[in-house]
Formats: structure tokens, C-alpha cells, sequence
């Protein structure tokens, strides 16, 4: 008779109780043996490495050490890692693709919170909103031939067709917005499909009153946002990063910011967090949210729902809407 398919949990115990709550845990527990019951997050200690050798899937998220070879080698069931998060880079080393391991990630559960997120940020930024109430808190409320800003016939630029970008798009387009994307690897056709036209990000820089940025942190995007690009941009125009700070030169945003030229809405720093004290925390025309954007809290379900729906269709020999490739890694996030 065959043996129970065996799955330990990795990550967070604090995140556990939301990513896979009650009801779900139980639907886990119909796919699967669950074993240890609780959530491992060190898979040095003993008992973690006795059941590691029965372990046939790996469930991860936040919190989950890498699992590297060492950790194979304690594992010599292990077949799949289902991650109930997003990038899955830091999680593992080379050896895990050496050893054909499945990896699945949740990373499109969680692409939604942060384009919605998004949406209301371009809201805000079309009326600019932000300066607006940094006045009023002065002292200031515009009359209405002070009321210059709106959003109709906006130009939007978005950096990056990425699980994120395509969710963008298509709700700013939607919403109105004349959508301009930036992508190596879109080509006209898909971007027009997607609701935007395609250009170069020196032009999206230049035509777009509100640029977003949805690009991954590799090489290729560091400090793609500099200061000849923020030269570009026109004036008034709001930089939204909800991406990774090393998308942006800092000291390049601090400096356009504070010349007043430059709106930015940054839920992302490079550093992060930013120090205490740091410029652009005073300037009138930034807002910086402490990485929000992302699931959390109630909105983490998402992630255990892809990744135990993402289990089932594994065990039913269904092809993974999550699978991560290791051809892509060095273009995703
Ligand atoms: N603020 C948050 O809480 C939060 C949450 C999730 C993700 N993120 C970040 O959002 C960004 C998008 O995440 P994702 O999961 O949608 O990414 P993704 O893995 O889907 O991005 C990969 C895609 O980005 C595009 N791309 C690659 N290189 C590019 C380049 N040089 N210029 C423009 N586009 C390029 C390609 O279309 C590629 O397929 C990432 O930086 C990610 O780290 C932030």
C-alpha cells in the first residue's frame, strides 16, 4: 500500500494561524500528513531532522530558513517546495535545482493587494492629493481656481509587465488612464492586449505625469530610476515605487523631491527601512509607507489558499499554475 504523502511547514508560527487558518489547515490535512504539527523554522534541530527524512513537500513561507544542501541532504523524499510567499531566491541555493526539486511559488496570490494598492495611490497622485493636504494642514483650502489637478486624461507610465504591471494595466485602463508601459520583454502586441502602449523608459519617463515602477530587483533595474531620468519626467509629476528601493537612486529622489518638481509615493526604500530622520521623511510631497503594499495581515490567506490549491493540483498530477523555473530566475523578482 502506498504511504501518505508527508509535508512539513516552515516559516513563521506568528504567520501560520493567518496563512493557513483553521479550515484550511484542515483541507491540508485531507491532502497530506503534516508532520511536525506546528511550524518548523530551524531544520538543524534534531527533531526537525528526523522528520525531514520522511518529508516528501515542503510547505514555505516568510520565516522558512534556506534550504540548502544540507537540508537536501536530510531530505532525500523531498520532491516539491510549495512557498506560500512571493520571491522564492532567498529560499534556495543552487542545489535544489540540481536535484530537480518542483518549487512553487504563491508570488501571483500575492500581485493583487499591491496593484490595488497601487490603483489608489494614482488616484491620489492624479489630484495631488499629498502637496494638497500638506497645504491645507498650513493653513491653506484652495478655492477652485487653485483646482487644477484631476485625473482625466492622465498619462500613466508602468515599468515592468510583471505579474504585478499586468494587474496595473489593466485596472488603470479601466479606470481611464492612458497607460504607457516599459518592458524588455513585452512586446507591442501583448502590451496593447494588456491595455498600454509599449515604449522605452526614457520616453515613458518623459510623457508619463505618474510613473510607477513594478519592475524586479535585479541588475539590469538598479538605479534605473536616476537623476537624468527624473530630469525627464515632467513637472508635477509623481514617482510611485512599490517595487524595491534599488529601482531608484535615493539621493537623486531626495534632491528632485525637495526641489518641489517631484511627487513620490514610496512604499519601498533603498535603504530599508530608511533611517530615522532621513530628508525625504520631511519633505511635503513624499509619502513613504512601510512596505504595505504587499498581503498582510488578513489579505496572507491568499497565500496558503495558492499554495494548498497548488498541492492538491501536484498530488492530481495537474500542471502548476505557480511553478518557478530556473531559466526565469534571473528576470523575476
Ligand atoms: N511592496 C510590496 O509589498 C511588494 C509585494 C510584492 C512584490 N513587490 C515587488 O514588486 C515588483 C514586481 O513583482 P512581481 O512578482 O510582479 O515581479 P515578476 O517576478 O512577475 O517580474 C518579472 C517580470 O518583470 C519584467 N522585467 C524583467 N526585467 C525588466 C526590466 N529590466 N525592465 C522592466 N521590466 C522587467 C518582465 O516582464 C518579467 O517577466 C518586484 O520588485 C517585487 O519585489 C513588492
Amino acid at each position: 500500500m502506498r504511504q501518505p504523502i508527508r509535508a512539513m511547514v516552515a516559516m513563521w508560527p506568528e504567520i501560520t494561524a493567518r496563512l493557513l487558518p483553521p479550515d484550511l489547515r484542515r483541507r491540508l490535512d485531507g491532502l497530506v500528513t503534516v508532520v511536525p504539527d506546528t511550524p518548523v523554522t530551524d531544520f538543524a534541530v534534531a527533531s526537525a531532522g528526523e522528520d525531514l527524512a520522511a518529508t516528501d513537500v515542503l510547505i514555505t513561507g516568510w520565516g522558512c530558513p534556506p534550504v540548502d544542501a544540507a537540508v537536501l541532504a536530510a531530505a532525500p523524499r523531498l520532491t516539491a517546495i510549495f512557498h506560500a510567499g512571493g520571491t522564492v531566491k532567498p529560499l534556495l541555493t543552487e542545489d535544489a535545482w540540481q536535484r530537480g526539486i518542483t518549487i512553487s511559488s504563491a508570488a501571483d496570490a500575492g500581485a493583487g493587494p499591491v496593484a490595488d494598492f497601487t490603483l489608489a495611490v494614482v488616484v491620489l497622485a492624479g489630484k495631488r492629493a499629498l502637496p494638497a493636504a500638506r497645504r491645507y494642514a498650513a493653513g491653506h483650502f484652495p478655492n477652485h481656481a487653485q483646482r487644477v489637478d484631476g485625473n482625466d486624461g492622465r498619462v500613466v507610465g508602468v515599468i515592468g509587465a510583471s505579474r504585478i504591471g499586468r494587474r496595473v494595466i489593466p485596472r488603470l485602463a479601466a479606470a481611464g488612464y492612458r497607460v504607457l508601459v516599459s518592458d524588455p520583454y513585452l512586446d507591442p502586441a501583448d502590451a496593447a492586449a494588456l491595455g498600454a502602449e509599449l515604449v522605452d523608459v526614457d520616453e515613458c519617463c518623459r510623457r508619463a505625469g505618474i510613473l510607477s515602477l513594478h519592475a524586479p530587483a535585479i541588475p539590469a533595474t538598479r538605479h534605473l530610476i536616476d537623476a537624468r531620468r527624473l530630469a525627464l519626467m515632467p513637472d508635477g509629476a509623481t514617482l510611485i515605487n512599490t517595487a524595491r528601493g534599488a529601482l531608484v537612486d535615493t539621493e537623486a529622489l531626495t534632491a528632485a523631491c525637495a526641489s518641489g518638481r517631484i511627487d513620490a509615493v514610496l512604499d519601498v526604500t533603498d535603504p530599508e527601512p530608511l533611517p530615522p530622520g532621513h530628508p525625504l521623511f520631511s519633505l511635503p510631497n513624499v509619502l513613504i509607507t512601510p512596505h504595505v503594499a504587499g498581503v498582510q495581515g488578513s489579505e496572507l490567506r491568499r497565500l496558503g489558499d495558492f499554495a494548498v490549491d497548488e498541492l492538491e493540483r501536484f498530488l492530481l498530477g495537474e500542471p502548476l499554475l505557480g511553478q518557478v523555473h530556473r531559466a526565469d530566475l534571473p528576470i523575476l523578482a
